[in-house]
C-alpha cells in the first residue's frame, strides 16, 4: 500500500468533482471492537475511495464534559490515529486531522453560536444523555454549544456528508438548519450536508444479549490477539436448545453466525455450516474453529499494520501535521468566504 512507503500527501481533487465527507472521533480511550468495525469503519475505509474523505480528531470537543480529566488526550489521539490507520484508513487518500491544530474552527463556532437560540440548543437530545452520563446537573455554556462547535467542523470544510451513527443525526440537522439559515442571511457560502447513517443490522456481543459493546464486556477487539480471540469464540453463546450435534439447529439469531456472516468472506464455507447446522450435522466446535480462523485472517493485517504504526510514533505525528496543514488550507478559505459574505473584512481580512 502506498500510505506505507510515501509521505502523506492527500488527494487533492477539486471540489466539486467529487462528494467531500468528513466525520470523526473525540480522542476517548476507546478500543475498536468488531462492531464497531461492522457498523461504521468498514464504511469510512470503503468511503475513501468514492469521496474526498476528511477525518477529525475532536479533542476540542473532549473539553465539553471533561475538563477534569485532560492528561491522557495526548496518548489517546495518537492510539486513534493508529486504530484508523490499521483498519486501513490511507492517509494519502483521507486527511486526518487534529481539530485543536485548526483554531479557526472557534471563530466560525463563534459565528455560529449567533444563528442558534438557546432553547434549539437545549432541544438536542444528546444533551440529556451527556448530563445523565457524566452526572451532571446543569450543562455549561460550552457543553450547550457541542452541536454548534460540531457544524463548525463540518462546514469549515464544505463537508456534503457525513457518515455517523444514528445517535448524531440531530447534530448533522442542527448543522443543515445553521448552513441554511447563514445562506440565507450572507449568501450561498455552504453546502446542506446529509447525514450518512449505515444501514447495518447490529452485530451481537459474544453473549448472545444485545448489541457488541465495550461497556458490555461482550467485545472481540481489533486489538485481541489469537488465543484471546479462540477463548472468546469458543466459550461464545450459541443456540442453546440445542445439546448434541445431532440435534436440528438454529442459525437466525445465533450470534456465532452473525459473526461468520458479517467476516468470514468464505460464504460457500459459511453456507454449508449453517445447512448442516440445521440439520444437525455439525458440532458448535467446528462451526466455532472456522469462525477463529476467519477472524483471525481478519484480524492478522489489522494486527500487522497497528505494530507496524505503533512502532513508529514520529510517522503518526507526520500523519497528523501534514493532514492538518492540508484541512488548514480549507479552513482559511473558508473563513475568508464567511467573512467577505458577512461583511467582516473591513480591515481587508
Ligand atoms: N460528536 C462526534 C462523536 O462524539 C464527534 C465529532 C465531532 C464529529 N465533530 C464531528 C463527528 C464532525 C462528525 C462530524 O462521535
Amino acid at each position: 500500500m502506498a500510505a506505507e512507503t510515501t509521505a502523506p500527501t492527500p488527494a487533492t481533487a477539486p471540489q466539486g468533482t467529487r462528494k467531500r465527507i468528513l466525520t470523526g472521533d473525540r480522542p476517548t480511550a476507546k478500543s475498536f471492537h468488531l462492531g464497531n468495525y461492522y457498523g461504521t469503519l468498514a464504511n469510512r475505509v470503503r468511503l475513501q475511495d468514492e469521496c474526498e474523505s476528511f477525518f477529525l480528531i475532536a479533542d476540542y470537543h473532549m473539553l465539553t464534559t471533561r475538563m477534569g480529566d485532560l492528561a491522557e488526550i495526548g496518548r489517546n489521539i495518537r492510539e486513534l490515529v493508529i486504530d484508523y490507520l490499521a483498519v486501513g484508513i490511507d492517509p494519502n487518500k483521507t486527511t486526518i486531522y487534529l481539530q485543536s491544530l485548526i483554531p479557526e474552527v472557534t471563530e466560525l463556532f463563534l459565528y455560529f453560536a449567533m444563528l442558534v437560540t438557546v432553547p434549539r440548543a437545549q432541544r438536542i437530545p444528546t444533551l440529556k444523555d451527556q448530563l445523565r452520563d457524566h452526572s451532571l446537573k446543569e450543562p455549561t455554556y460550552g457543553l450547550l454549544g457541542y452541536p454548534i462547535l460540531q457544524a463548525a467542523d463540518i462546514l469549515m470544510v464544505k463537508g456534503d456528508l457525513v457518515p455517523v451513527g444514528r445517535d448524531q443525526e440531530s447534530h448533522v440537522e442542527l448543522t443543515r438548519e445553521i448552513a441554511r439559515k447563514f445562506n440565507e442571511l450572507f449568501g450561498p457560502v455552504f453546502p446542506v450536508p446529509d447525514a450518512l447513517i449505515p444501514e447495518m443490522g447490529m452485530l451481537p456481543g459474544i453473549d448472545g444479549a444485545g448489541k457488541m459493546g465495550k461497556s458490555l464486556g461482550n467485545a472481540i477487539f481489533l486489538t485481541d490477539d489469537t488465543e484471546t480471540v479462540t477463548r472468546k469464540v469458543m466459550g461464545m453463546y450459541t443456540d442453546p436448545t440445542r445439546i448434541r450435534a445431532t440435534d436440528p439447529g438454529t442459525v437466525e439469531g445465533n450470534p456465532v453466525f452473525a459473526l461468520h456472516d458479517a467476516f468470514n468472506p468464505e460464504t460457500a464455507e459459511v453456507s454449508d455450516l449453517k445447512e448442516r447446522y440445521r440439520t444437525g450435522r455439525v458440532g458448535d466446535i467446528e462451526v466455532k474453529r472456522s469462525l477463529v480462523v476467519a477472524l483471525d485472517r481478519f484480524l492478522g493485517p489489522i494486527r500487522e499494520r497497528r505494530e507496524r504504526y505503533a512502532a513508529d510514533p514520529k510517522k503518526i505525528d507526520e500523519i497528523i501535521y501534514s493532514g492538518s496543514a492540508r484541512a488548514g488550507e480549507e479552513a482559511r478559505r473558508t473563513l475568508h468566504e464567511v467573512r467577505a459574505a458577512m461583511k467582516l473584512d473591513y480591515f481587508g481580512l
